[in-house]
């Protein structure tokens, strides 16, 4: 089944934020951001731009009524600054003008004297001052100190990932409309529509009963509006409110980059030690994570960097701790993969220098190490491990050994144009890591003519969840795609809802959406008992007609749907799910915190010019662990997606921050994300169809985040080309690797 959004897409009538017909009367809002990373607020003038003649208000911290406040894990974020700004791009004052245009020419007129104070943009001195978000974690497995000396090798090494722009195509926006009785209908392009809706309520000193919040869809989310999608609706409402007059705010691109959070940035070190046999014996890895101005999620986001920090690796003996630092950055947040790609990309690392230095091929103890069955992860969970399979499976499929050797033979017999090859197991844990954040309720309504609507707490933003929603129903009562609609996510028909986030919300959403259709099936299988005369295991739903032992009546479904509401029962059901056997305890960091990980090989293939130091990527092929994939289509576009914007992570995005705090790639003409050239030359999507139970949605395993990390063989794979260039490179494990890098590694003479 393809995309139930593919037709409305291509035809342009999808409905995103800015397609909302406005009200008459709509106000517009743009926002006053400090130019300077950190300081005190001396003087804030705003009676110029108050006296423009489109302006009809301004809005400081002293106009809001309730809490100044917007952090959601941590109580940490004004909305507004009051007294001091902490980086470049916060909100200082919010202006609203009858156009946009005149809100935007307002904001130039406003004038604000800063003190200046110290800026911290690097993670590492952060720490060093004590600026930590949250005290720091350490997980640990065996004992890493005695086992040092078990160890033939030991290598240790520092690394540095950069952080990465979400580049949504749908930049941040809400529409915020008054309502009677002080309550606000809130259109938000978010991704977690109860947090817009709590820190609304927070913010306004309203009961979060007063205010609905609704998505229709993304154009990408990405991580990026799990959190930061909640400050521009809060803002509206607040105008709205006030006001008493509809508020939209949708950023301009600039705004946009310049304003939120990004992926963490993450400076590390590690220390890994091999036998002979290159078991990795122990492995120690610190985390400086460059949290930003805030804590945002920071603090999930780093647990999920030391739940991942062995990648697909058994090691007996882990430690690992990990700093979350503020520095004057906009606070950093959710990116696909959620801090777990920046824990692997460290043991990549560590593998790779261990490798480099033994002048063997890292798959050699890549390889070696995989998870088995059984085997403990650093925090308690024992594996179920298909690493081996995913692995044997792309040996076979793509013959790895022999594409090694072509790769060596092309480098043999070409001098301006090496090859590299690199192979990148990964295994992403599936659930929220905050283990009560995984529950999820689903309201299914039949009508009497047979046609259904379903809301879940689910945000569809490209990823194809709604689809998924309507394959669940169709499957379970047996009735055409067609006769089923998904509606908007709203805050009014589905409460509490967990962000649409952690890959988990198929699974999540469909998991509930399941009990309610069973439920409501279960119900109407009664009513055709009743009317056909036999007994409710006989009756059966197919293809829209019930059949009776075996045999198709005349009672369709439409008909069944009206006579069990004239029998006054009811068609409509509001179920909820959460996932058996997970929890987590913090002051021990063991548990079972996931429901199940995903498992996957790639094998990534590059050419460098060895002239210019630019790159392409021949090919990345895939063995990926879908479980029973319930829609192959939309699960490999999530593939295809994933390693694309991995590639891109790890190539050729390079945020830059100056020394000041201001970002310096503001802009699309500064900040390279892969285009259709950039992209790989072949992306091969091969499925382990594994029969095991598991704990997905019809076996389904989530997939949004998982491939994005497919993409850190890019790194290494063109780390290796570079060095058969020049096998004395000097190449700090610093990503991305841009080719800049790749000229100075090829060609920069070493003393
Ligand atoms: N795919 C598209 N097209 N657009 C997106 O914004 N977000 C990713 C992933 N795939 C995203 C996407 C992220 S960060 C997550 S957590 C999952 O989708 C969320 O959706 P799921 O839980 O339904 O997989
Ligand atoms: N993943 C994504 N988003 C989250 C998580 C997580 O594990 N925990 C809280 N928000
Ligand atoms: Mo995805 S980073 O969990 O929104």
């Amino acid at each position: 089944m393809k995309n139930i959004d593919s037709y409305t897409h291509v035809r342009g009538e999808s409905v995103y934020l800015d397609d909302i017909p406005l009200q008459a009367g709509t106000l517009f809002a743009a926002l006053f951001d400090s130019p300077i990373a950190h300081g005190k607020i001396k003087s804030l003038n705003i009676s110029e731009a108050s006296m423009m003649p489109e302006v009809v208000k301004i809005f400081t911290t002293r106009d809001i009524p309730g809490e100044n406040q917007i952090g959601g894990i941590i109580k940490d974020e004004e909305l507004l600054a009051d007294t001091q700004v902490h980086f470049c791009g916060m909100p200082v004052a919010l202006v609203i003008a009858n156009t946009d245009a005149a809100a935007k020419a307002a904001v130039k007129k406003i004038k604000m004297e800063v003190e200046s104070l110290e800026i911290i943009t690097d993670p590492r001195v952060a720490k060093e001052k004590g600026e930590l978000i949250i005290p720091p974690r350490t997980f640990q497995l065996g004992d890493t100190v005695s086992a040092w000396k078990n160890c033939d090798y030991i290598f240790e090494g520092r690394t540095e990932t950069n952080g990465q722009e979400h580049l949504y195509i749908e930049t941040q926006g809400a529409y915020v409309l008054p309502q009677e009785n002080g309550a606000l209908k809130v259109f938000s392009s978010t991704q977690g529509p109860t947090a817009v809706q709590r820190t609304i309520a927070g913010v306004l000193g309203i009961a979060m009963n007063k205010v609905e919040v609704d998505t229709t869809r993304l154009g990408g989310g990405f991580g990026g509006k799990e959190d930061q999608a909640t400050a521009w609706a809060v803002l509206c409402a607040l105008a709205a409110h006030d006001l008493k007059r509809p508020v939209k705010y949708s950023l301009h691109r600039m705004e946009d980059m310049r304003m939120t959070g990004k992926r963490h940035p993450y400076s590390s070190d590690f220390k890994i030690g091999l036998n002979k046999d290159l078991k990795i014996i122990a492995y120690e890895a610190t985390f400086y994570q460059n949290a930003g101005a805030a804590a945002d999620l920071s603090p999930a986001v780093m647990e999920r960097t030391l739940f991942h920090c062995t990648n697909t690796y058994f090691i007996p003996n882990v430690k690992a701790t990990a700093y979350s630092c503020r520095t004057h950055l906009p606070p950093n947040t959710a990116f696909r993969g959620f801090g777990g790609p920046q824990g692997m990309f460290v043991i990549e690392a560590a593998i790779a220098k261990a490798a480099e230095h033994l002048k063997i091929s890292a798959t050699e103890i890549q390889q070696k190490n995989l998870l088995k069955s059984g085997d403990e992860f650093p925090y308690g969970q024992l594996a179920e491990s298909e690493a081996n399979e995913c692995w044997n499976k792309a040996e076979a499929d793509f013959q790895i050994s022999k594409m090694q050797q072509d790769v060596a033979d092309f480098n043999t017999s070409n001098t301006l144009f090496k090859k590299g090859i690199a192979v990148m197991p990964i295994c992403f844990g599936i659930s929220f890591t905050k283990t009560f954040m995984n529950q999820a309720r689903s309201l299914v309504n039949v009508y009497t003519d047979g046609s259904v609507n379903i809301s879940t707490a689910a945000v569809e933003m490209g990823q194809g969840v709604n689809t998924k929603m309507l394959q669940v129903a169709a499957k379970i009562f047996s009735i055409s795609p067609g006769n089923i609609k998904v509606n908007s996510t709203n805050t009014y028909r589905i409460a509490n809802t967990s962000p649409t986030a952690a890959s988990a919300a198929a699974d999540l959403n469909g998991k509930a959406t399941a009990l309610a259709c069973e439920a409501i099936l279960q119900r109407m299988k009664q009513v055709a008992a009743a009317e056909l005369k036999t007994s409710v295991d006989d009756i059966k739903i197919k293809d829209g007609f019930v059949y009776s032992n075996e045999s198709k009546t005349e009672l369709s479904w439409e008909k069944l749907a009206m006579l069990t509401h004239v029998n006054k029962i009811s068609l409509s059901e509001l179920a909820h799910y959460t996932p058996p056997g997970i929890y987590f305890d913090a002051t021990i960091e063991k548990g079972h915190p996931f429901s199940y990980h995903v498992y996957g090989t790639s094998v990534i293939t590059v050419t460098v010019d060895c002239l210019r130091g630019t790159y392409e990527i021949d090919a990345v092929k895939v063995v990926h662990d879908f479980g029973q994939s319930m829609n192959k289509m939309v699960d490999i576009g999530q593939c295809e997606g994933g390693i694309v914007q991995g590639i891109g992570w790890m190539t050729m995005e390079e945020l830059v921050y100056d020394k000041e705090g201001k970002l310096r790639s503001n802009a699309l003409s500064t900040y390279k994300v892969p285009d259709v050239y950039a992209a790989p030359k072949e992306i091969m999507v091969e499925a382990l169809e594994t029969q095991k139970e598991n704990a997905a949605i019809f076996q389904s395993k989530a997939v949004g985040e998982p491939p994005l990390m497919y993409g850190i063989g890019a790194y290494f794979a063109i780390r290796n080309a570079v060095l058969a260039f020049n096998p004395t490179a000097h190449l700090p494990f610093d990503a991305p690797m841009t080719p800049e890098k790749v000229l100075m590694g090829l060609h920069a003479q070493i003393e």
